[in-house]
């Protein structure tokens, strides 16, 4: 999604915001812009391309003062034209992520005020309307008066060419945060982008504003009394979003799973018992009164929700739904107050997950838990109970790290459910606890089959469609493996439960389909191994992700990579890793852009 990086200052700022937005291009976009003030001018330049366009583009921009972004379209295509910034009659630059929701109204509004409209953004709008405002000379009131007639999601950067010293900024459904430094002062919409000129930061809240000058800064709230944020020194390591070694920060990340499950299950495997503390204090009260778990999230952090159902049920024997957060925003459901309403993020700014989790609320549900990888993101201020991924950033499009993080902290979860339900006696939780401390290790042993997997992936180079089968807890982990082909390689792919197959799809099962199976050696093995039967006696070309002791056995047509270990229940984390690196090495053979896939962004903050 869309980046904004801004800054004031003594010296040319204008590496500063193309290293910024360098820094932002995990999150995905199509065009980037910025814009400077120089000599009581806005000087702007614009590139559908790349930020390495940008940065050649600007070679010679100078400026104390700009405000750069990159873009994900939405209203208008990927052009030049709709690139931001958007500027009005030359005096008033901004940059959005979001969605102006009243666009059209505003736009009609401004055109019979003789504003005139150069892209199809609705971005553009909030550019004259500010202008509007700004008789007075006044950028803070008028980017206030702007922001009270705009319904929709915003973070902005906001500057005016005879204002050389004020960058104004402001938030509400975007992320956006300040960053402090000294004589200088910036904006991002992630910590990632301002890593490169200050550690202290303040998370801006909902409806917040800025007043960002050379040596000050003024916050105010929604309505518009001045607050105080804390600042904070940020403790992202500056190295963990360099790429060192590895050739796409997607290989970094497949790779970087053992450490980022022992970080995520650190405080745990250096006890000896399970506490619902871990969720934080109040955990310790809400916990008894639970009567049912309801999952909300989106796309790879959904399957990690479908794969915990099989846990929650299982181990702790309490009802669990698992709910796609775009759906549920918009379903009238019936609420129970003693379900716990449990959000997976990533990133924990989507957009649909957030909305689902604040829908949760307002219909009743007072106990909400967030497991996350952002710190300081909005779903985790907005849940009562939390529980963090320490995954540590995760900049590939493609969700690898943070996905096996969320599975272990959603196996934490069953856990503790379980024990505070009487269904975990001692014996079983020191077992349990035994088998978390083998999982970094047990994980680095998948990773070691690499050579392998590269070796299967290049009879999948020229195939248009896959199938992926699973059962039980290791469905959902077939759809994750089938989300992960087709973000990186555009192959279309589709997971089934296996025991489906018969019902339809089998129809399409020719010598041309490769079908995936994810094969543990647990109770529905001996089912497993008749619906891979059926496909065999289609001409179907398997390829079996099997446990050791399965007996599965390579012959024609029928591949097979041999896991080192059955895990038990914790089986699907290890079976998520094979099929990652199937993914990313078939992107590699079709020669995608592995980190930033077509059409996608890592963070999803519209709707
Ligand atoms: O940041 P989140 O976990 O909330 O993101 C949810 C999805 O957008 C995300 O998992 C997406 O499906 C990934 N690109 C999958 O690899």
């Amino acid at each position: 999604m869309c980046g904004i990086v801004g800054a004031v200052a003594k010296r040319n700022i204008v590496p500063v915001l193309v290293n910024g937005l360098l820094r932002l291009e995990y999150r995905g976009y199509d065009s980037a812009g910025l814009v400077v003030v120089h000599e009581g001018k806005l000087e702007r330049v614009r590139s559908a391309g790349r930020v390495a366009e940008l940065r050649q583009k600007s070679a010679n921009t100078t400026g104390q003062l700009g405000i750069a972004h990159t873009r994900w379209a939405t209203h208008g295509i990927p052009s030049e034209r709709n690139a931001h910034p958007h500027m009005s009659r030359n005096l008033i630059a901004v940059v959005h992520n979001g969605i102006i929701e009243n666009y059209e109204e505003l736009r009609a509004e401004l055109s019979e005020q003789g504003y005139e409209f150069t892209s199809d953004t609705d971005t553009e709008v909030i550019a004259h309307l500010v202008h509007s405002h700004y008789a007075q000379g006044n950028l803070l009131l008028a980017t206030q008066t702007a922001l009270s007639q705009l319904v929709g999601a915003y973070a902005i950067g906001v500057i005016a060419a005879d204002n050389p010293q004020q960058l104004i900024a402001a938030r509400k459904g975007s992320p956006l945060l300040l960053g402090v430094g000294e004589g200088e002062n910036f904006v991002g919409s992630d910590m990632s982008a301002l890593l490169q000129v200050t550690r202290n930061v303040v998370y801006l809240e909902e409806g917040d504003v800025v007043e960002v000058n050379l040596d000050s800064y003024r916050i105010f709230d929604e309505q518009g009394t001045e607050v105080q944020r804390p600042v904070q020194i940020s403790e992202l390591d500056n190295d963990s979003v360099e790429l060192g070694e590895y050739k796409h920060y997607m290989q970094k990340e497949i790779h970087e799973q053992p450490q980022a499950l022992a970080n995520t299950l650190e405080s745990v495997c250096n006890s000896q018992s399970l506490v619902p503390g871990i969720f934080g204090a109040e955990a310790n009260s809400i916990f008894p009164k639970i009567e049912s778990i309801l999952i909300l999230a989106c796309g790879t952090s959904n399957h990690a929700g479908q794969v915990a159902r099989y846990w929650l049920e299982e181990i702790a024997g309490i009802p669990c739904t698992v709910e796609i957060a775009s759906e549920y925003r918009y379903r009238a459901s019936v609420p129970n107050p003693n379900t716990l309403v449990v959000t997976i993020s990533q990133s924990g700014e989507t957009a649909d997950t957030l909305a689902a989790l604040n829908h949760a609320k307002a219909t009743g549900h007072g106990y909400t838990l967030a497991i996350c990888n952002v710190p300081e993101s909005a779903i985790i201020r907005q849940s009562k109970l939390r529980l963090l991924t320490r995954a540590g950033p995760e900049i590939g499009v493609a969700s690898t790290k943070a996905f096996t993080t969320q599975l272990a902290a959603l196996f934490l979860l069953t856990l503790v459910m379980a024990k505070v339900r009487g269904r975990l006696d001692e014996k079983r939780e020191q077992q349990f606890l035994h088998e978390l401390r083998h999982l970094p290790a047990a994980m680095q042993k998948v990773l070691a089959l690499e050579p392998q997997i590269a070796e299967m992936a290049k009879l999948f180079a020229d195939k248009h469609h896959a199938l992926f089968l699973g059962r039980g807890m290791h469905f959902p982990i077939a759809a994750e493996g089938a989300l992960k082909l087709k973000e990186i390689s555009y192959i279309h792919a589709e997971a089934y439960p296996a025991g489906e197959l018969k019902h339809g799809p089998l129809a399409l099962v020719d010598k041309d389909m490769p079908v995936v199976s994810v094969a543990p050696n647990d109770t529905l093995l001996e089912k497993l191994k008749s619906n891979l039967q059926e496909v065999r006696a289609r001409g179907g070309e398997l390829y079996v992700f099997a446990d050791a002791d399965t007996h599965i056995h390579a012959s024609e047509g029928v591949h097979i990579l041999q896991m080192p270990e059955h895990a038990g229940f914790l089986s699907p984390i290890l079976h998520t890793a094979p099929l990652q690196l199937l993914a990313y090495y078939v992107a590699l053979q079709k020669g995608t852009d592995v980190d930033k896939p077509r059409n996608l962004a890592k963070s999803v903050t519209v709707e």
